[in-house]
Formats: structure tokens, sequence, C-alpha cells
């Protein structure tokens, strides 16, 4: 059996928003009194698409002061940035060699991300979910929080695990390691918010790469700029429904509702029997109201841990001392297993 540890990650591309905040960095605050967290600022991932370096180089510490304005205590967890640990890009050359072109091929994201002109993608890209494998595994996470748009990554990541530990069973077996040499990662997908919608768009997610700035909140967004989002997003014309099953066919109320469930830390029952049946010219301004309540803090407190930089970056070099402690030795077990 392995031992309990959490790992995930956040790349630094463009503006945090909420459904990053709500599907994924909530969830890793909430995991931290529970498990020990690795919790990582995915500058490798990032640059599978263009990326200015010196926006990349703010947009890192961005994620990291969001990591801590959230509530992860730097001291009692890891945070670090992935570029720093050079055992991620070492395990991830092992795991090319394992994945298959298939399973690859296979992945949504690469086809949405690429698009039409699929030639001009990077190979980077087509390869990131080897390098989310070689992330996770460095530290045989046995738990990996999430928003529902990482699942099929994370099976892939199953997959490498499993396939390593098979191809090399006689020779783990061998160097004293037993069955398996990688755990087979849980997904941690949980919440009222696991897939946050687009507010203009409920059938596409929001995203930091959504061209329309309606579309999503910022976490840097100040308060009139919330509200005005929360008031112009889209929905039907319908009042709340009584029940949460009258949301099925309802994608922008139920997006709106789990928005403010999680925002509440509740549930969308709960929400939907406080409001009972109120339409959204009631319901839109308390979200509003909820979402500045939550989100000013953890702004306020993002822009005074921006302000200096090189306290952040210190936090971030002794995370990545700490990460290559843990990740060092198993990468040198997997290379060993390999034959190198
Ligand atoms: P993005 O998808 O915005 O480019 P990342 O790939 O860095 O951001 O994702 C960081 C985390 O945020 C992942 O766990 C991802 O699943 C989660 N996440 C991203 N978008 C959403 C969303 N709209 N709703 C819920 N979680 C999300
Ligand atoms: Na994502």
């Amino acid at each position: 059996a392995f031992e309990p540890r959490v790992f995930s990650g956040v790349q630094p591309t463009g503006n945090l928003h909420l459904g990053n905040y709500l599907g994924a960095i909530t969830r890793f605050v909430s995991l931290q009194d529970e498990y020990p967290c690795v919790y990582c600022v995915v500058d490798m991932h990032a640059i599978t698409v263009w990326q200015e370096p010196i926006e990349l180089t703010n947009a890192i510490r961005s994620v990291a002061a969001a990591f801590i304005a959230a509530g992860i205590d730097p001291k009692k967890n890891i945070i670090f940035n992935q570029s720093q640990v050079h055992e991620h890009a070492e395990l991830a050359w092992i795991f090319n060699c394992v994945a298959r072109m298939g399973w690859l091929n296979r992945m949504t994201q690469f086809k949405e991300k690429a698009g039409k002109d699929r030639e001009n993608a990077s190979v980077g890209l087509f390869a990131y979910p080897n390098l989310m494998a070689a992330d996770i595994l460095a530290y045989r996470a046995t738990h990996v929080p999430v928003g529902e748009d990482q699942k099929q990554h994370l099976e892939l990541t199953r997959n490498i695990a499993q396939k390593f530990n098979y191809d090399f069973a006689d020779r783990i077996a061998e160097l004293g390691y037993g069955e398996e040499f990688f755990p087979i990662t849980e997904p941690v997908i949980q919440g009222p918010a696991t897939r946050v919608m687009s507010l203009r768009d409920g059938s596409k997610k929001m995203s930091k790469s959504d061209p329309s700035d309606y579309s999503r909140i910022n976490l840097t967004d100040d308060r009139d700029q919330i509200a005005q989002k929360i008031r112009k997003a889209k929905t039907d014309p319908e009042p709340l429904p009584e029940e949460v099953k009258g949301l099925e066919s309802r994608p922008e109320a139920d997006n709106l509702v789990g928005i403010y469930a999680a925002l509440a830390n509740s549930t969308r029952e709960a929400v939907l029997s406080d409001f009972r049946g109120a339409p959204f010219a009631k319901f839109k301004p308390a979200l509003a109201d909820l979402a500045v309540e939550v989100l000013a803090p953890v702004n306020a407190e993002m822009r005074r841990l921006l302000a200096d930089p090189g306290q952040l970056d210190e936090i971030l070099a002794d995370g990545a001392d700490r990460a290559a402690e843990i990740a060092a030795p198993v990468i040198d077990g997997a290379k060993d297993i390999v034959g190198f």
C-alpha cells in the first residue's frame, strides 16, 4: 500500500477564474488537513502553447499567490513551480515511452486545443498528459483533486502507472519494490462546482482561453466587474425551480445555482430551498454579493503577496527543495527499474 498523498497543479496561463477557484483551488484547501499535499504551478504545461516570457514569469507568481491567498499553508504543504524540479521532465520522458500513440490520440482536450490546425500544434501539447502523469507519479500521489475536465487525463495517468507496473513487474519485484512501483491514483472530483460553465454559454466550460471576458469571473475582478458579469449572465426567463430535478434541462440556471452553492459551501438543494422559486432578478444580486464577499479578501491577499515577488520566489524555492526530496528517490527508482 502507498502512503496517502495529494498532488495537483494549475497552469500559469492568463487569468485564474472562478472555475479554477471553485473546481480546484478551494478543493486543495479542504484536503490540506487530511493529507500531505503537493500543489504545483505547472509552468511546463503552460508552454505547450505560446506564452510571452515576461507574462509567464508574472503568471507563475500569480498562481502561487492565489494558492496562498485561498488558504493553502505553504509551510504545512508543498507549493512549488514545476520547472524547478527536473525530475518531472525526466519521468515524463520515460512515460513518453510507456504511453501509446493510440491512448493520446483519444484525448479530447488535445482535439479542442489544437483545433483544425493540428499539424501546427506543438508536440508538447500532444504529449502533455504524459507530463501530467509524471507530475503526479513523481510523488506517488494517491489522490488528485481536479475539475471534471481533467477526468480523462487522470484515467491516462492510471493507465500509464498500470502499464509501467506490468511491463517491469519482474524487475520491480527483483529490486525489492514489491508488486507495484506506482500507485493507481484516485481522482477527487467533488463538490457542487466540478464543472463551472461560461456565463455567456451554458454549453461551454468557463475557461481562461474564452475570448469573451464576460464569460468568466476572474480572481482579480473587482466588485463592480463581478456584479456586472453576473447581472449580464445568460439565463432563461423562468424563476428558479423548487427542486434540483428542475435544473436538469436548464444549464444556465444549474450553473448559477452550483456557483452559489460552492461559494456558500453548501448544496444545490439548500440553495433552492432558501430561494423558494425566486426570479433571477432576485437571485443574481444575491449571488453577486456572495461572490464579492468570498472573492474580495482572496483578491486583496493576492495583491499583498504579489507586491513582494521576492518573498513568493523564496516560498517557491523552498517548496521546490522539499518537492525534490520526495521526487528524486522515486525517479532514481524508476530509472533503475528501466535499466539506466
Ligand atoms: P484552465 O482549464 O482554465 O486552462 P488549468 O488547466 O490550469 O486551467 O486547470 C486548473 C484546474 O482547474 C484543473 O483542476 C481544472 O480541472 C480546473 N478547472 C478549470 N476550468 C474549470 C471549470 N470551468 N470548472 C471547474 N474546474 C475547472
Ligand atoms: Na484544464
